[in-house]
């Protein structure tokens, strides 16, 4: 069967596919989330399939603006950035598991195909040839600032060249489809800013326009979202809350969140992360009351974790339900990611050939 064929094909399946999820978003209330303006733009984020669930970092963080943004922009796309876990993990029946737990996470939190294009990072390997691209307009100066990079040279790792190039394929993701506005937590910062540079050092020395000026979308109040022990939220610190995990092992992360030892009668400090976890569940007015009581004494942190509990449950509650549905057809999963590779494809094409074009690339003509 040729390409043309294969990809018709897949477009085909993916009509009679998704099945878009339910639309109600619980518990959206509880933050006022000013949305930049519906333009003319092109939206894009990813996330690295390296664990089992998504974490209240991932969801608060990034995820919720995924969805708020899908209806806010004439094209959003959302990818599992399987290359990118390649540095970390290097278990490959593993990484296909989690690659579908972040598609599930996805679906669940109300990512919808009919209004997203959905698809893995690694189903577009043109992404490699633009890294490369980039690899070679980039200066090593720029890489070494990276924090990622920096951290792991001050905790004496051996690093790999893959965590040293890590910013790069970012920027080929971002870069590739042409991308306006990147939806991420504030660790991601960084990154962006170096994909602005590359498509800039680009788009100078082969004096051409191939490449579009990304600019990032954070939002201050869960720009970074704390874990149980007050640092970010992180799989590789070990603090996190996993959105979908099982009831009790959940009890156990609300339970265990560390706070100091003032006791119940005395008044608290407010910036401790378990109240910053609780806000995230509370609307603006609820908030206000809490930390009042908090600060007046007489608020006992056992009680604080057993409401964020609560909360918890209930907030995820429909999203849970829409994810076990979900579970159990592993093949629409697919179908979705497919098809989504072809819409993100047809998007990438024009402005991998514009770089080519411009590099001198390709046939003599
Ligand atoms: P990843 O998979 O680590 O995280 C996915 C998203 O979750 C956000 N996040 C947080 N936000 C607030 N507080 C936290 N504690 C917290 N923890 C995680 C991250 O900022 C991110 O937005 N390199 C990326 C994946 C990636 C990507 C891209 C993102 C690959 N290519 C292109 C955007 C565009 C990463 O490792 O995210």
């Amino acid at each position: 069967m040729s390409d043309e064929m294969k990809r018709s094909d897949e477009m085909k399946r993916s009509d009679e596919t998704p099945t878009p999820p339910d639309r109600a978003e619980p518990g959206r209330e509880t933050a006022a989330r000013p949305l930049p303006p519906k333009r003319a733009q092109i939206v894009l984020s990813g996330t690295k399939p390296t664990g089992e669930h998504l974490h209240l970092g991932n969801y608060f963080g990034a995820l919720r603006q995924f969805v708020d943004l899908q209806d806010q922009h004439d094209t959003a796309l959302y990818f599992i950035a399987d290359y990118h876990s390649m540095t970390t993990l290097r278990n490959g029946p593993e990484r296909r598991r989690n690659t579908l737990n972040v598609a599930l996470d996805y679906l669940a939190a109300g990512l919808d195909p009919a209004r997203a294009i959905l698809f893995r990072q690694s189903d577009l390997p043109e992404v490699a040839e633009l890294t490369w691209f980039l690899t070679s307009v980039t200066p090593m100066g720029m890489l070494e600032r990276a924090h990622a990079y920096k951290a792991a040279i001050d905790k004496g790792e051996d690093v790999d060249h893959g965590l040293f190039t890590y910013p790069v394929l970012m920027a080929a993701d971002i870069l590739l489809y042409g991308s306006h506005l990147v939806p991420v937590g504030r660790d991601q910062k960084q990154h962006i800013e170096m994909a602005r540079d590359m498509a800039h050092r680009f788009n100078r020395l082969y004096d051409c326009e191939a490449l579009t000026l990304p600019e990032p979308y954070i939002l201050e109040e869960t720009a970074t979202v704390p874990g149980t022990d007050g640092r970010k939220m992180s799989k590789s610190y070990g603090n996190t809350i996993a959105m979908f995990a099982a009831k009790k092992a959940l009890q156990k992360s609300v339970m265990g969140i560390v706070t100091d030892s003032t006791p119940v009668e005395a008044p608290k400090d407010t910036a401790q992360a378990v109240f910053e976890i609780w806000s995230l569940f509370a609307t603006p007015p609820e908030r206000e009351a809490m930390l009042e009581r908090a600060r007046a004494g007489g608020l006992g942190y056992g009680d604080v974790k057993k409401d964020l509990f609560t909360r918890l449950m209930d907030y995820f509650e429909p999203m849970r339900a829409r994810r076990a549905a979900l579970e159990a057809r592993p093949d629409e999963i697919e179908a979705i990611l497919r098809a989504g590779a072809v819409r993100a494809r047809a998007l990438a094409m024009p402005v991998l050939e514009a770089c080519r074009e411009a590099a001198g690339v390709g046939p003599l003509r």
